[in-house]
């Protein structure tokens, strides 16, 4: 009696399965088959255990057994009928038009055209407009109207990528510093000039983690009577408060540009360990973020601007140190490389 029980309520359970059955793929009724009506499938065991039941058993089981796989074969041969029948008709079971079709990928902002952006909003506020200036520049523009002697270093080959190397007037350059939007702006009109100038610039530099044959700067410049230095300091100031957060500390360290005089360099406390000493400013807990100072008098002149009556500032800083310091990039390569994976990161920045 014990086999005759046990295979009852085993060919119930099956029945259930069997008749809850849906197969959305061909390869999942395939499975189907195989698991009941294969040559080692559930019913083939089935009849072998048959085999040894008592005749009287034989009698009652033998009747639901052939029940049992006439259903697993007309269910079978219902789902093999519906698969055969859409894939003669060209439509294949793993194409349900019923479905949602697959969603665009909305692009994102690069984060350099973001931190621009922000840049350019902080100085907006301060009454800057935003100014451009072509990349491919006269030797005029990038270097003679700023005050470049003529043995300057940047003019040599090694930094300068040259379109037209003469005698050094004609010389055609792609700009190596947006200084040049300068020496345009203020040639094109009269003082006071209040403008942000961002732009891609070039450098013949080996490509590495820490330097590109391009990269991206933006320029401040601001001219017009009794302009000071405490001026150029409270400016820049705020920028750092706005753009890191209050708190964030500057300092000024003198250094040398042609066209400004004084010059200076400015650092900010390091954004990362906040000045307690980390890779990104290496250890020394100041990282420095920009180049400015006082308008050469001589650059004004250059632009037909009286040097005794106006004075200004100016200030150039690279968009990528500020991007790395605010997202922690350690490698300058991925802003040009495209790779999505790096992209996406900046989606839910979109402006
Ligand atoms: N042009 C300088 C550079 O590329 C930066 C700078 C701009 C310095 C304006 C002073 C004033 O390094």
């Amino acid at each position: 009696m014990l086999n005759l029980r046990v295979m009852q309520s085993k060919i119930e359970l099956y029945t259930t399965e069997i008749k809850s059955f849906e197969p959305k793929t061909a390869e999942e009724l395939e499975r189907f088959r195989i698991k009941f009506l294969g040559t080692k499938g559930i019913i083939k065991d089935l009849f072998d255990e048959f085999k040894a039941v008592s005749p009287e058993e034989k009698k009652v089981l033998g009747k639901v057994l052939n029940q049992f796989k006439q259903l697993a074969e007309s269910v079978f041969n219902t789902f093999k009928e519906g698969f055969d029948a859409a894939v003669s008709s060209g439509q294949d079971a793993s194409q349900d038009l019923t479905l949602p079709g697959a969603g665009l990928e909305i692009g994102s902002r690069h984060p350099l055209s973001l931190v621009r952006k922000e840049i350019v909003e902080i100085f907006k506020r301060l009454g800057f407009v935003v100014a451009e200036g072509p990349e491919i520049e006269d030797d005029w523009h990038n270097f003679s109207a700023l005050n470049f002697p003529e043995e300057h270093p940047a003019r040599d080959m090694q930094d300068t990528f040259f379109i037209k190397k003469n005698s050094g007037k004609d010389d055609i350059a792609l700009r190596t510093h947006t200084s040049s939007v300068q020496v345009r702006l203020m040639e094109a009109g009269k003082p006071p000039f209040r403008a942000l100038m961002p732009g891609r610039v070039y450098r013949n530099e080996a490509i590495s983690a820490r330097a590109h044959c391009f990269f991206h700067q933006i320029e401040g410049l601001y001219v017009d009577e009794n302009v000071s230095f405490a001026d150029l300091k409270q400016t820049l100031y705020y920028f750092v408060q706005e753009l890191y957060g209050e708190g964030t500390k500057v300092r000024f360290r003198p250094s040398f540009f042609p066209f400004t005089e004084p010059s200076a360099e400015m650092d900010i406390s390091c954004s990362i360990c906040k000045g307690d000493g980390c890779q990104m400013c290496k250890q020394s807990g100041w990282v420095e973020i920009l180049g400015c100072g006082m308008i050469d008098p001589n650059v004004l002149e250059n632009v037909g601007i009286d040097s005794k009556k106006y004075s200004g500032f100016a200030f150039g800083m690279g968009i990528e140190r500020i991007t790395n310091l605010k997202y922690q990039i350690k490698d300058l390569r991925l802003f040009s490389e495209n790779d999505i994976r790096f992209l996406k990161q900046f989606k839910s920045e979109l402006v």
